[in-house]
């Protein structure tokens, strides 16, 4: 069993506290994102308090906070209170450090985009900049603007709605859709560490649709549930196809040798969960 340790933020200052949002909540994709002042300059930067929060209407948030450095309001939020549009992006491994060189808190006045050399490509619905060589960029207005408090490190979330969806052709897979395997995403961690969102480092695992589709914990076999061969993933596909039968081997002897059948069980998954499920059903017992 684990031992743990309980935090209450009320006793900890903001400088103590957040290493522990941060630490604690990953991993957390960055909205890279591209917003105008009402002079036309470019701003460019980063934002890992980002999530996705409705499909229809498309609707994304990310939250600049109050800088505990000024006490102000960071440019990005300042420039959607005046122009509420803006472009987030998604940063590729390749544009790490340029993403980095935007998180400085330059003068309002500083054209990130520049001092990162990086290329744009034009917007089709709002006023900001595209930034080249990212694989996902989407055209936002801003919806809504939530202030968290007004103190240093309050966040103001920013709910932002999807005008324009832009994603790079190369990243798409044979249906048109996103391919996660080709994005090479970062993500932020706690501290100044980074995730990096490879295929070597990818699992999938169908999701059941209807509780009909899904073999509970208490249904699973007693040898499968404490499998050491089969992946928690793996499992996870078992239990997202459900037998006809399953109900029937609670009675059932258990498999005479269960390391032999685990491991031809582990080489059809994940693609073919109902054949793991037939070797077993077939199992000598
Ligand atoms: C990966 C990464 C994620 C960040 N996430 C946030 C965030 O979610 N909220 C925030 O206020 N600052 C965040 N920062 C710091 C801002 O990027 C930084 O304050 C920046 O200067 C703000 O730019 P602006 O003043 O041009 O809006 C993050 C920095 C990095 C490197």
């Amino acid at each position: 069993m684990s031992t743990y340790r309980t935090f209450d933020p009320e006793k900890f200052d903001l400088r103590q506290w957040h290493p522990y949002m941060i630490g604690s909540f990953f991993p957390r994709p960055i909205a890279w994102v591209s917003t105008l002042d009402e002079k036309g300059t470019r701003n460019l930067a980063p934002f890992s308090y980002f999530g996705v929060f409705s499909s229809k209407p498309p609707v994304v948030g990310f939250s600049p906070s109050t800088s505990a450095r000024t006490g102000g309001a960071k440019d990005t939020l300042r420039n959607v209170q005046v122009i509420p549009e803006a472009v987030i992006h998604l940063v590729p491994y390749n544009l790490a450090h340029k993403m980095n060189i935007t998180t400085g808190e330059y003068a309002p006045e500083t054209d990130e985009i520049a001092l990162a050399g990086l290329e744009t490509l034009p917007s089709l619905r709002v006023r900001p900049p595209r930034i080249a060589g990212t694989p996902v960029q989407a055209e936002c207005r801003v919806r809504e603007i939530i202030p968290l408090g007004n103190n240093p490190g309050a966040g103001q979330l920013i709910l932002a709605e999807v005008l324009l969806l832009h994603i790079d052709e190369a990243v798409l897979d044979a249906n048109g859709l996103p391919d996660p395997q080709k994005m090479d995403i970062i993500a932020r961690l706690g501290g100044f560490w980074y995730a990096r969102i490879r295929a070597e480092n990818l699992f999938w695992m169908k999701q059941p649709r209807n509780p009909e589709e899904i073999v509970t914990w208490q249904e699973l076999p007693q040898d499968l549930r404490e499998s050491t061969i089969l992946s928690a993933a793996e499992i996870g596909h078992l239990l997202a196809f459900r037998p006809a039968w399953i109900h029937e081997a609670a009675s059932w002897p258990l498999p005479k040798d269960p390391v032999t059948l685990h491991t031809q069980m582990k080489a059809l998954l994940p693609h073919d969960a109902p054949a793991a499920w037939v070797l077993y059903k077939n199992a000598e017992r």
